[in-house]
């Protein structure tokens, strides 16, 4: 089997991390969501990855970040998509990667508990000749909605219903054999000017081929919004193994559920876990609260932050209210400031979030 990974897409509800880097590669608990992506794929016995990136900024951070993928013992191909015209497409122009043979395609900015081992193995030697993920969501209009017959098989698919039939979502795996291709070219463009994978599956239906849902009990998350990255965090944080790598004062409180990375310092602070801190960042009279990933090469002194993402090269210092819920990117500064006039001073970028009390 072949893995298909999309990892194109401006990232625009992440304005503004994703000016300057590609969403599959901010880090959840310290590693981007993309090579959680091919460390699943691994983990499942595929090697022949297959990656398809815009032609922009993004797709050449992502070629840099992941390589030939010679760290995971993986051979990765790129394909470039120059326009973003929909998952199908995505498969039309991969068609020479692909070949013959069955493969499974997954969205570069979703984390699924648990992994894809046993979805591969289920599909791999099966006549099935396509298997999709779904999960019970609350907002089924947002996402490709399934719904099913009494004996649970498929009755219909609709990519992002006004009136959803189910509450079941489309998550972004899917399993195919070479029946997709023929499903890619009968279908036209949606309303958003895309072709949709999920209407190629629906021909799939129609045309009587085996499509097998599979029904996902454990959490799965679509990284689209800060709150999901948050709540991604949140997840995955839950599943490590902490180790403690780095050093702790005796002055510190440090949980059995917190990772310390080499080089990372506490001094004279508590952490919360599940929490993880980063190589060489150093945390000093400061309370880190859980389910907080702060990357490498990191500064907190004086504050106290909780349920928050920051990555790498960032400071945080001398801050009197405790910050919560928050993604902040790299190389940023916040801090107190004595200087007149006492007001709060900003350097946002584009299309920035700010929360005052
Ligand atoms: C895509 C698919 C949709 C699926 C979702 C899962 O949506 O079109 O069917 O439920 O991924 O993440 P999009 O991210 O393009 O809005």
């Amino acid at each position: 089997m072949k893995a298909l990974i999309l990892s194109g897409g401006k990232g625009s509800r992440l304005y503004p991390l994703t000016y300057t880097n590609a969403k599959q590669l901010i880090p959840v608990a310290n590693k981007p969501v993309l090579f959680r992506v091919i460390e699943a794929i691994h983990d499942a016995g595929i090697i022949d990855i297959g990656i398809i990136i815009g032609d922009d900024d993004n797709g050449k951070r992502v070629r840099e970040a992941v390589g030939q993928g010679r760290r995971w013992q993986v051979n990765i191909t790129y394909i470039v998509q120059e326009a973003p015209l929909g998952l199908a497409h995505c498969v039309s122009i991969a068609g020479d990667f692909l070949g013959d043979d069955r493969f499974v395609m997954f969205l570069g900015d979703n984390v699924i508990e648990g992994g894809i081992s046993n979805l591969i193995r289920k599909f791999e030697n099966s006549d099935t000749n396509s298997q999709i993920v779904l999960t019970p969501v609350s907002e089924p209009q947002h996402y490709g909605v399934a719904e099913l017959n009494p004996d649970q098989s498929i009755k219909k698919l609709v990519e992002k219903p006004r009136d959803p039939r189910s509450n079941l979502a489309l998550v972004g795996i899917y399993m195919f054999d070479p029946t997709i291709h023929e499903a890619v070219r009968a279908i036209t463009p949606s309303w958003r000017g895309e072709l949709e994978i999920t209407d190629a599956i629906q021909w799939l239906v129609e045309q009587n081929y085996k499509v097998h849902p599979y029904i996902h009990r454990g959490w799965w998350i679509d990284t689209g919004k800060p709150i999901d990255m948050l709540a991604a965090n949140a997840k995955v944080l839950e599943e490590l193994t902490p180790r403690i790598e780095g050093f702790v004062d005796r002055d510190s409180q440090v949980d059995e559920r917190v990772t310390i990375e080499a080089g990372a310092e506490i001094v004279n602070s508590v952490v919360r876990g599940p929490t993880i801190i980063g190589e060489n960042t150093r945390i000093v009279n400061s309370y880190v609260g859980p389910f907080t990933s702060i990357y490498h090469d990191c500064q907190i002194e004086n504050a106290e932050i909780e349920y928050s993402l920051i990555l790498e090269h960032s400071t945080i210092s001398n801050v009197h209210t405790r910050i919560t819920d928050s993604l902040i990117g790299r190389n940023v500064k916040v801090a107190h400031s004595e200087l007149k006039p006492q007001a709060i001073k900003l350097t946002l970028g584009d299309n920035s979030q700010l929360g005052l009390i």
